[in-house]
């Protein structure tokens, strides 16, 4: 089925899917490998791709923009660690001529934060606004634990270096039972004693991990529960493009998101799309359907293949996911890790 395409406010053909929802969130994951290797996220040997399969930087770039031309208004770059991509500035740096032009509203990225103190400053200089940082305990030897290679000292300091150069950041945690569930209302405190929103992550049934994924899953519904009765929290309207839902904490002043995959069907409002390193475009983080945009890429130096590729995959984009982590279903839902399709 071919996507509805309208006529945006600029006159461009805007993409939209079959059940109405216009696409104007894309997530690129840059590439698949990391410098951590977070246990609900890799095994420990995780076996990477070949190089000649990962797009290069000037076809990531061709990607984004032909989605940018067709309506696409947030980008968000992820991986992997999207950070310890070789010559990852040169992409930041040329899509930013997007934010100029007024073509995209938002260039962001989502990371480990490891690489933060030797990039923060250019990021911003390149127009990014706001990141996401992932941290899912302020406790060294549980970080070390969670992240098996991570420095708890190097992300504080990459936070600190991302706050001094004037980025905003937003905290997402993982919530992991038995693991970070007695820590939250500390990186709350933490968090919105420096001026962060922090987010509260459902651990989602994403790839073979090596480790029972019952073990890990905590219902949102529970933590929320807990934290109520030590803090007033208030529900608010406020809404990133996002499928996170805030309240306020009445005792720090801050926000707190609560993204629910699992307790909470957000499909319907969904607006985002996610491209692969290999320029795999998935419709959905919670289905196996996907489109492969890499061979139209490379097939001709014009984007009409490409573009043609985008408006076919758009028109099969599903209307939800159905993840389920239960006894009966201890297996991943999808064979593919969260560091593919990049979170
Ligand atoms: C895959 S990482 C990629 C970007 C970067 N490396 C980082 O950690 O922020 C993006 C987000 O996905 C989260 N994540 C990874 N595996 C997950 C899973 N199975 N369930 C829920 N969130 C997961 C991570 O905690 C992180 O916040
Ligand atoms: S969650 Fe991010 S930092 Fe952790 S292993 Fe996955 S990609 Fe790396």
């Amino acid at each position: 089925m071919q996507a509805l395409q309208l006529d945006g406010a600029a006159g461009r053909r805007e993409l939209v899917d079959p059940f109405g929802r216009g696409i104007t969130y894309l997530r690129v994951s840059v590439t698949d490998r990391c410098d951590f290797r977070c246990v609900y996220c890799m095994s420990e040997n995780m076996s990477f791709l070949p190089k000649a399969e990962v797009l290069t930087l000037e076809e990531l770039d061709r990607l984004c923009s032909a989605f940018i031309a067709r309506g696409v208004r947030k980008l968000r770059l992820t991986g992997g660690e999207p950070l310890v991509r070789r010559g990852i500035m040169t992409l930041v740096e040329s899509l930013s001529r997007h934010l100029r032009s007024g073509q995209l509203d938002e260039l962001t990225l989502t990371t480990n934060g490891s690489q933060l103190g030797k990039y923060a400053e250019a990021i911003k200089a390149a127009g990014v606004r706001r990141i996401n940082v992932s941290l899912d305990t302020l406790d060294a030897e549980k970080f070390r634990t969670i992240t098996r290679w991570g420095s708890l000292d190097q992300v504080l300091a990459g936070i600190a270096a991302a706050q001094a150069a004037g980025l905003k950041i937003k905290i997402n945690t993982v919530a992991l039972k038995g693991v970070n569930d007695d820590e939250f209302p500390r990186l709350i405190e933490w968090a919105h004693g420096r001026g962060m929103d922090l987010t509260l992550i459902e651990v989602m049934p994403l790839g073979e991990i090596g480790e029972g994924r019952l073990e890990q899953y905590l219902p949102l519904s529970i933590v929320r529960a807990r934290l109520a009765e030590r803090y007033r929290l208030e529900d608010i309207d406020y809404r990133t493009g996002g499928p996170a839902r805030y309240v306020r904490v009445a005792e720090t002043g801050g926000r707190l998101g609560f993204i629910t995959p699992m307790t909470h069907n957000f499909c319907e409002s969904c607006n985002r799309v996610r491209i692969t390193c290999t320029g795999t475009l998935y419709m959905c983080l919670g289905q196996e359907d996907a489109a492969d945009l890499r061979k139209p890429l490379r097939a001709s130096e014009a984007n009409d293949l490409l573009l043609a590729a985008i408006d076919e995959a758009i028109g099969r984009k599903p209307k939800g996911h159905d993840f389920i982590i239960d006894r009966r279903h201890q297996r991943p839902a999808l064979a593919r890790h969260m560091s593919v399709t990049g979170g």
